[in-house]
């Protein structure tokens, strides 16, 4: 399964920076494919997490490796002192697929980040392991399902708006993922196919 996103025309959007409390420890679920999955702290209200890989040392929001990410249970999900921030068990989807899954674009001179729903794809059985930047031709390669995070089409687990995927895309990068981006004056847009 892929999610097609034909033209994107980009649009700025910007994280909001939230205060720490009491950490709580979130083993990895298995929830991800193999290789997507991390293990994350959390602050008791759920306004930082540090994510770090799955087996490691523990990492708090004080030692942790990659920089903390701000976060916040927006929308449907809530702040669990278990789980940090939980998906709905319920989704119910009253716009089109694509629009319920996109919830932000930024663009740069040399850059696109595209930020998708985690709660709405993984209800419909879409985990990051199964999603990339690139043209639907790319699904015939079959050494994809094997590609680990940091291939440059591949995106990683956010909670800065809410649970999210993050896929990170930069136009030198274009040949691996395949993509086409076409500048107007005005207008960068992202083409997929
Ligand atoms: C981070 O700090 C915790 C608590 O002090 C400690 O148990 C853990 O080993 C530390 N992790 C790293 C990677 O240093
Ligand atoms: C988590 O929250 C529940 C309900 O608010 C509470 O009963 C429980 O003691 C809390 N657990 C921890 C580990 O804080
Ligand atoms: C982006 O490109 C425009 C047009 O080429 C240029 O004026 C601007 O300075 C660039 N911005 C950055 C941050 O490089
Ligand atoms: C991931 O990136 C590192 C650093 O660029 C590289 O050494 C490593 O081979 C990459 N892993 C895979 C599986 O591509």
């Amino acid at each position: 399964m892929y999610l097609s996103i034909p033209i994107i025309i980009c649009v700025l959007f910007a994280g909001v920076q939230q205060s720490m409390g009491t950490e709580i420890s979130v083993p990895c679920s298995g929830a991800e494919k193999s290789g997507f999955e991390k293990q994350s702290t959390w602050d008791a209200s759920c306004t930082q997490v540090c994510q770090y890989t799955c087996g490691s040392t523990k990492e708090t929001l004080t030692n942790c490796t990659t920089p903390v990410t701000p976060a916040t249970c927006t929308g449907t999900n809530t702040c669990s002192n278990t789980t940090g921030c939980t998906c709905p068990a319920q989704i119910t989807v009253t716009t089109t697929f694509e629009q319920a899954v996109v919830r932000t674009l930024d663009c740069f001179n040399t850059s696109i980040k595209i930020v998708l729903d985690k709660c709405v794809l993984n209800y419909f059985g879409i985990k990051l392991g199964d999603l990339f930047l690139g043209t639907p031709s790319d699904l015939t390669k079959t050494q994809l399902a094997a590609v680990t995070p940091n291939d440059t089409c591949r995106g990683i687990t956010s909670y800065e708006n809410g649970p999210s995927y993050v896929l990170d895309y930069t136009f030198a990068e274009k040949d691996s993922c395949n993509a086409i981006i076409e500048q107007t004056t005005t207008e960068l847009i992202f083409k997929t196919a």
